[in-house]
């Protein structure tokens, strides 16, 4: 069983970003994937999967806000802020995970984008779905 998969249910109507949220979903249980393997290639395949995923999330939300922006959304502001944060975390914590600090290993930063992208999806991106249907 995968540890995170998209379905119906983290739908937001619109195409291109349910595909553009099924591969940071796929990312996300990549990067999961690499944990616990051959301890040579761990760290290594790991690191690979999560800077794609930072980079694929800059791409994501650039995209996201664009159309936003299109549709006129009017809480475009905080939701920036939202997609910011998340960027300025998960950047601090592969960065204490590359520097082995303590409480930081990779199940936790794996759970922690498996909440956030969860909760962003079936809530915050929710609230938009109306301006991009029109
Ligand atoms: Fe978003």
């Amino acid at each position: 069983m995968a540890y995170i998969a998209w379905n119906e249910r983290f739908s937001v109507g619109n195409p291109l970003i349910d595909q553009q949220h099924q591969e940071l979903f796929s990312l996300i249980d990549q990067a999961y994937g690499a944990i616990g393997g051959d301890p040579l290639n761990e760290y290594e395949s790991l690191w690979n999967i999560l800077s794609a995923l930072l980079e694929y999330t800059r791409f994501h939300f650039a995209e996201e806000e664009g159309m936003l922006e299109q549709a006129g959304y009017p809480r475009l502001a905080e939701h920036k802020l939202l997609h910011k944060d998340l960027l300025k975390k998960t950047e601090a914590l592969i960065g204490a995970l590359e520097n082995g600090e303590a409480g930081v290993d990779a199940e936790s930063l794996c759970q922690f984008l498996k909440d956030w992208i969860e909760h962003h999806v079936l809530t915050v991106d929710r609230d938009y779905m109306p301006y991009l249907a029109q």
